[in-house]
């Protein structure tokens, strides 16, 4: 789900102990933004630069901001003012370094992103330059590959530039660019390639049929026909022909990375599907309106193949009928019917609303076809069971028909943790949702991405010629239309073939796909393909292949995490390879910071904060990391807003300042 940029790229950092920084933005002048972006393989490389000059005709404080989506890593950072080069290095996440200052931020991070900002004092008439890279794993949703860039000088930029450049391996079907996502609030992940305009000024060169540069470079007038400049996210979408099996493995130095893509399938999977909802009092006015609303539109889309039910909740479960329904047109309008005349009022009995779901569930599986819960709340449990671990530990032990179950977190006071845990554990995630004018588009939007599915069970088990202690997973309990799978992993010394199978269901029937790749079959990749020339920092592997499967393996550990207790063996073994991993390859996860030392000027520590300190300590670990630089700071922190934005600041005693503004995962 995307959402728009709430928060200026370029606007100033507003901390508690920062002067002048209203005056500051008129005589400060951005000279240049460029950006570009190296996608290769699904892997996207992401540079933003910025000359930033102190018109002024004294020292003043300059500042350099990047919202990056929330499953990207930054990878370095550097800046130069006055002629001095400082680069960024990777280092163990510090906690709690003391100090009581409060922290104020100025404003929220875009749904789903990231907010890295610094502020760096720059002399009279000079300019300083920032640059930072990060990277991502581009995901295929509904057909296409999709790539987002905020952009928000809060100005005119006299060199404005935004160069993207795809690689692939097989043949592009298309390559576009929609228009800037500009609206606030507007949730637009239901926009397919087709209902977006095109961004005119955009320019698309095909050399090649596998290849694109994607160029955006708007002058200074079109730039003001925005305003004070341009804002919003730029996106770039496209997609291969997927022949074949739909399969490609992509092998350099020992890694590879095998995807597949299950288009072939024709017909999507019936489901059954219960939506439980949340009923008290606390849902009142605009939010149930919002759900009533989301919902006209969800249960319009039930296909006359899929079986449903609704559960209202407050104190008790109402059922609206006793057990699952065939989606026929008459039901739907009466379902509807049921929706608008749920009345609100009383508490929260999460417990039970869930263990009625899965009893319209049980014992149903009798067809071939897929189970799942629809579970929308705004509080935690204030009725019933009410421990969290015992709500988790009662549904899991009652699920014994493997029911997916898919949360909807409906504002800031819902239980997140509760939720995180109980959908991870049960084959399902956890959606926030905002509370905005398009929270019904959003709660849409979810059920949008889980309700076609081409295939169940999805395994892949590959012979011994893989490193099996090395893999990503490789078992993929839905695989929903329109997406892609990705196994990354590393062949094992003189591998030349792979033998693999997969297996799964789909609509008619189970499937056993025998393979073994050669040397036909895999794509071995050039030096010149494997080596990314946006990566250079000496420290940081830049091999393509390697890189996404250690990108991957940290992203798919920080989920697998929240299946199990904190503090237990299992998370902190996940935890110690994110932490191992990051170093090595230097990404910037929860567990590590990107350390700016300034030679004595002070230091800059940027870090993602979307992580509890608490779930990991720290102490445990005997990895000998290089020593933080130990200039003398201060720091302030808040990790756990009250009001939900999960926001951590810092101070630094002596020149530069930082904060970073997170929102929760997806
Ligand atoms: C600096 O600029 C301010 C106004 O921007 C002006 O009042 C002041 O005289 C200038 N000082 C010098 C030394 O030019
Ligand atoms: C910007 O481009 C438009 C269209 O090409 C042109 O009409 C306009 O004069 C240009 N403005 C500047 C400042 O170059
Ligand atoms: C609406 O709710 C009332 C009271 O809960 C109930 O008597 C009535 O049958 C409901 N109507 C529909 C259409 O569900
Ligand atoms: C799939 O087929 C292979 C080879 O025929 C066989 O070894 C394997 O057990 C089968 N797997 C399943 C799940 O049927
Ligand atoms: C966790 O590790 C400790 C120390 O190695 C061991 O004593 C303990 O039994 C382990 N616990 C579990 C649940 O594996
Ligand atoms: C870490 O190393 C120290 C000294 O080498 C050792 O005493 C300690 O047991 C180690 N801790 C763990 C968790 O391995
Ligand atoms: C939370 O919000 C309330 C009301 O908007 C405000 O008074 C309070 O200071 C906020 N707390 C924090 C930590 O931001
Ligand atoms: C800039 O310099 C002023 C005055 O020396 C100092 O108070 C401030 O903290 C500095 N800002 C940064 C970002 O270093």
């Amino acid at each position: 789900m995307m959402v728009k940029s709430v928060w200026p790229l370029f606007a100033l950092v507003v901390l508690i102990a920062v002067s002048k920084k209203t005056e500051a933005s008129s005589t400060t002048r951005i000279e240049s933004f460029t950006v570009r972006s190296d996608i290769r393989f699904r892997f996207a490389t992401t540079e933003i630069s910025s000359r930033i000059r102190n018109l002024d005709n004294k020292t003043q404080e300059v500042s350099f901001g990047v919202t990056m989506p929330d499953r990207a890593f930054m990878v370095s950072f550097f800046m130069v003012n006055n002629d001095i080069r400082y680069n960024g290095q990777v280092r163990k996440r510090q906690i709690a370094l003391g100090g009581n200052q409060a922290v104020q931020t100025p404003q929220q991070a875009p749904r789903n992103a990231n907010i890295f900002a610094i502020s760096v004092n720059v002399t009279a008439g000079n300019a300083a330059t920032f640059t930072l890279t990060y990277q991502e794993k581009l995901r295929r949703s509904r057909g296409f590959y999709e790539y987002e860039i905020y952009i928000n000088p809060g100005q005119v930029v006299p060199d404005f530039f935004i160069d993207v450049q795809i690689r692939e391996r097989s043949r592009l079907r298309f390559v576009r660019a929609p228009e800037l996502r500009t609206d606030d609030l507007v949730t637009n992940c239901l926009a397919g390639s087709d209902a977006e305009g095109l961004n005119e000024l955009v320019v698309i060169k095909r050399r090649r049929q596998t290849t694109a540069s994607i160029q955006f470079r708007p002058n200074e007038t079109q730039q003001r026909v925005a305003g004070d400049g341009i804002s919003g996210r730029f996106v770039v979408q496209y997609d291969m022909e997927h022949v074949g099996l739909r399969e490609q493995f992509i092998v350099y130095d020992s890694y590879f990375a095998h995807y597949i893509v299950f288009d072939f399938v024709p017909q999507t999977l019936p489901k059954d599907i219960i939506f439980v909802l949340d009923k008290s009092g606390s849902m009142r006015g605009r939010k149930i309106e919002q759900v009533r609303e989301a919902m006209h539109v969800i249960l319009s889309d039930l296909k006359p193949q899929d079986r449903f039910n609704i559960i209202a909740f407050n104190n008790t479960p109402e059922n609206w009928e006793s057990g699952l329904v065939q989606a026929s047109n008459l039901d739907i309008i009466r379902s509807k019917a049921f929706i608008m005349n749920i009345t609100l009022g009383g508490a929260t009995n999460i417990n039970n609303a869930l263990l009625a779901a899965l009893s319209d569930l049980s014992g149903e599986k009798d067809r071939l076809g897929i189970s799942m819960i629809f579970f929308l709340t705004d509080g935690d449990a204030t009725r019933g069971e009410r421990d969290p671990d015992t709500i988790i530990q009662n549904f899991v032990n009652a699920n014994r028909e493997n029911v997916a179950i898919y949360c909807l977190a409906f504002g800031e006071n819902a239980d997140l943790d509760l939720l995180t845990t109980l959908c991870a554990r049960n084959g399902g995630f956890t959606t926030e949702i905002f509370e905005e004018s398009d929270a019904a588009e959003q709660v849409a939007c979810l059920y949008d991405v889980i309700s076609d599915v081409n295939a169940e069970s999805v395994r892949i088990t590959y012979d011994n010629s893989v490193d099996h202690f090395a893999m990503t997973k490789t078992r993929f309990p839905l695989v929903f239309k329109g997406t892609e799978i990705a196994v990354f992993g590393r062949l094992k010394d003189g591998a030349q073939n792979v033998k693999y199978a997969i297996t799964g269901s789909e609509r008619s029937g189970s499937f056993n796909i025998s393979r073994e790749v050669g040397d036909i079959d895999i794509v071995r990749l050039s030096e010149d393909e494997a080596n990314n020339p946006l990566i250079q920092e000496p420290q940081a592997r830049p091999l393509i292949v390697e890189r996404m499967w250690a990108f991957q393996t940290i992203t798919e550990n920080l989920v697998e995490k929240d299946k199990y207790t904190p503090g237990s063996n299992t998370t902190e073994a996940l935890l110690e390879d994110v932490f191992v991993k990051s170093l090595t390859y230097n990404f910037v996860t929860p567990l590590t910071s990107m350390v700016v030392d300034t030679r004595g000027q002070g230091l800059a520590e940027f870090r993602k904060a979307n992580m509890e300190d608490e779930i990991f300590d720290y102490t445990a670990f005997n990895f000998t990391a290089p020593p933080t630089p130990t200039t003398v700071m201060t720091t302030t922190q808040t990790t756990s807003d009250p009001n939900g934005s999960g926001t951590v600041g810092v101070h630094l005693h002596t020149c530069i300042i930082i904060s970073i503004i997170t929102l929760l995962l997806l």
